[in-house]
């Protein structure tokens, strides 16, 4: 079995929630503090062992490449000022990996966006998919890991889940489970997108994936869904028949950073894990709860 070393981030969505600002910035590239949130995530699939990376952007939206692309003029005037420091840094961010990228037509839904992958992931038997508006905190092993952790030791296909409460479960893909849901990794039968009413349980799919090569064949046979939209949810379901499927409930805190609230939490709690900011931001929110 050949290790997972590829990734693809869907990062062409309309971002609708986080107008204005996503008319020309995809929300991947929302700054938490000083860095986009989809560096946090290469990082954490880095980590995990990910070498290369297949970012699906949109028209017009060019600041994930540039944020990416090695900035000569930057270099040399921080060199020439004898800034060090964040000359290091800016060469860490142009060197984390091997990252292409590709231009999703239209906004057609998540399943068309991993399509464009197909060539890219070539032979491989399996592959990460980390979706760009969700940031996961780690500490020792990432969330991306967990799951890698799970594919190798069932060869399903792998969920990266989470318990949510119960009032929020029509927001979320819910999964039915079909073995203990109280272990860490267990197998499902099926799963609901944003089930109205009577959930299957208050376990919620969230952000991080590794799915089997066969995907894209079945995504090719896979009917349009809900919003006109091509739904990886729904090719996952008609994958059931054929490979397991399993849920692995990562360990991190999950923050949607594509709603304002949860991205305003993200930028709370990442204040709050740094040296430089930690005291200031409890001294102002202490003083705001006054
Ligand atoms: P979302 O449904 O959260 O993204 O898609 P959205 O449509 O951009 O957000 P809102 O609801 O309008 O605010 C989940 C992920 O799939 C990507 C998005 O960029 C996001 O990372 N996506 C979605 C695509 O790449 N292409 C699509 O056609 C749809």
């Amino acid at each position: 079995m050949k290790k997972i070393t590829k990734a693809i981030i869907p990062a062409a969505g309309l971002g609708t929630r986080f107008l204005p600002v996503t008319k020309s910035l995809p929300k991947e590239m929302l700054p938490i503090i000083d860095t986009p949130n989809i560096y946090y995530i290469i990082k954490e699939a880095v980590l995990a062992g990910i070498t290369d990376f297949l970012i699906i952007v949109s028209r017009n939206k060019t600041a994930i490449e540039d944020f990416f692309d090695i900035n000569y003029e930057l270099e040399m005037r921080l060199k020439n000022s004898g800034k060090e420091k964040e000359l290091e840094m800016i060469h860490e961010v142009a060197n984390i990996a091997n990252i292409q990228y590709v231009h999703q037509k239209e906004p057609a839904g998540l399943g068309d966006a991993i399509l464009y992958g197909e060539s890219f992931i070539g032979d491989d038997d399996a592959f990460a998919v980390l979706l760009g508006d969700d940031l996961i905190s780690y500490e020792e092993k990432s969330a991306i890991g967990e799951l890698i952790d799970a594919y190798n030791k069932t060869q399903g296909t792998i969920l990266g889940c989470k318990e949510v409460p119960l009032e929020m479960t029509k927001k979320y893909g819910i999964v039915t489970p079909k073995d203990d849901p109280s272990k860490e990794i267990f197998e499902i039968k099926d799963m609901v997108e944003k089930p109205k009413e009577n959930p299957p349980s208050n376990i919620a799919v969230l952000g991080r994936y590794i799915l089997p090569n066969e995907i894209f064949k079945i995504l090719k046979e896979t009917k349009i869904g809900v919003g006109g939209e091509l739904q990886l949810t729904d090719a996952i379901k008609n994958s059931l028949n054929n490979r397991s499927c399993y849920a692995c409930k990562f360990t991190g805190e999950r923050y949607d950073i594509g709603d304002k609230f949860g991205y305003i939490k993200a930028t709370i709690d990442y204040a709050l894990k740094r040296d430089d900011l930690k005291n200031k931001v409890l001294e102002y929110l202490q003083q705001l709860l006054k």
